[in-house]
């Protein structure tokens, strides 16, 4: 075989077989196969359609590029969840004990953050004492005993998409849905899970801004996952302003607490609800998407869930007195007040506007060896919808700087404040299956 002609073959829009695609793989992540062919390829493809069976053949090639997590030592369906990003999205703390508390085994391994916030184990890690590096045995040890454990990448996981991914963005070709829906989908099977439930985010501060694409996207990563063997749903959800109130990392471990014991934010309380159910039915721990829900809605309100998250904290290593005393998590030294300067409806909050503001407190990384301050962040007092009155305060800035004039100018930036009302987006837009 020539990559040469592999090339040829799929510029001129004929699809690859599942051999050639191996080879091509394995042949690039070895570095036999140099960039610049790879360049043309990923070109080619990016004009080109690809069949599912082509996008299933990518996938498993770079699932196969490295090391794959083994969670068969663990019982039951293991079900993941994975996102496609947003501001505030305080999901995975929340999903992880509340699922688990019905009996679904979770075993998540989680990354750390790059930009607006950090990822779910900075966040976990505002909490005193939490241990996020685990062997392989002590994990799924976790995972049977409590149902529930996380941890941080460790091993070589999908090389060959690391690679390909970083060619792809230097060479104008990310924005292919097959593409990311392959490189999306290898990282998940390289993980270990039966079941996949994922989040599609549409919206202005999402990565799919078009609900469109969104779909389009959100079909292809599910024909994937059942192609590959891993059964898969997708949810559509909003993502046209921040998820809940918090944006930060201790502000959001606070916020996923009060969620737990079902006195969160209204839109995140339904969002976990919708993909938890999902979870569960995946999982076979229920019969319908009904029963998933009152299990669920029961434990909240019984207050396993929040118990559950406490174990967690616990088996990691964590003060879970923090879950009574929140006022134990990171602190910021001031709380500054963002206030309307008009009266009218919220009409609009770019989430990325409010994600960037964030950031430059310190709760995002701006590269990978950015240190970031946990307990700083801002906090949503009103959202798309709500009344304003000039004056009001729409968010509280927390922050460890004394100076934070730019943060609240890109903050009022941010949003818009109309005379109208304003009519809400739906939170869910579709369940792709
Ligand atoms: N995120 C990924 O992991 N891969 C892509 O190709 C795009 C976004
Ligand atoms: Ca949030």
């Amino acid at each position: 075989m020539r990559m040469v002609d592999l090339i040829a073959k799929k510029r001129d829009g004929h699809a690859l077989t599942k051999d050639e695609i191996n080879y091509m793989i394995n042949g690039y992540t070895k570095e036999e196969i140099p960039d610049y062919q790879m360049s043309a390829m990923a070109m080619a493809l990016y004009f080109q359609e690809m069949t599912t069976e082509e996008r299933v053949a990518l996938t498993m090639a770079m699932v196969e590029s490295g090391d794959q997590v083994d969670l068969s030592d663990i019982e039951g369906i293991k079900v993941d969840k994975h996102s496609t990003g947003g501001v505030g999205d305080t999901t995975t703390l929340i999903l992880a004990p509340l699922v688990a508390s019905v009996g679904v085994p979770v075993a998540k391994m989680s990354g750390r953050g790059l930009g607006h916030t950090g990822g779910t184990i900075d966040k976990l890690e505002s909490i005193e004492g939490f241990q996020v590096e685990l062997t392989a045995e002590k994990f799924n040890q976790l995972v049977n005993d409590q149902k529930v454990a996380v941890i941080g990448q460790s091993g070589n996981l999908t090389p060959a998409d690391k690679k390909l991914y970083g060619l792809r963005d230097v060479t104008a070709t990310v924005n292919s849905i097959p593409l990311i829906a392959s490189s999306i989908m290898s990282k998940k099977i390289a993980s270990g899970a039966d079941a996949i439930v994922l989040d599609v985010k549409t919206g202005s501060g999402a990565f799919m801004k078009e609900l469109d694409d969104a779909k389009q996207l959100a079909k292809a990563m599910v024909d994937i996952g059942n192609g590959a063997g891993r059964n898969t749903i997708a949810v559509i959800s909003d993502m046209n302003q921040p998820l809940g109130y918090a944006v930060g990392n201790a502000l959001e471990i606070k916020e996923a607490i009060d969620t737990l014991r079902g006195q969160g934010p209204e839109d995140l309380y339904e969002l976990c609800l919708t993909l938890g159910s999902q979870m569960v039915l995946l999982a076979k721990k229920a019969d319908s998407l009904e029963e998933a829900r009152e299990k669920l809605e029961e434990s909240i309100a019984s207050g396993k869930a929040i118990e559950k998250f406490k174990a967690f904290i616990t088996s990691q290593g964590g003060d879970a007195t923090v879950v009574d005393q929140p006022e134990k998590l990171p602190k910021a030294k001031h709380v500054f007040e963002v206030k309307a300067q008009k009266s009218g409806y919220v009409r609009e909050i770019i989430a990325d506007e409010i994600g960037t503001s964030a950031s430059m407190l310190g709760a995002g990384r701006l590269t990978k060896d950015s240190v970031i301050d946990l307990a700083v962040g801002v906090v949503l007092q009103k959202k798309i919808g709500e009344v304003v009155n000039k004056g009001d305060v729409i968010v509280r800035i927390y922050s460890n700087q004394e100076n934070v004039e730019e943060v609240e100018e890109r903050i009022q930036q941010a949003y818009s404040i109309t005379d109208q009302k304003v009519s809400v987006q739906p939170l869910i837009y579709d369940i792709i299956n």
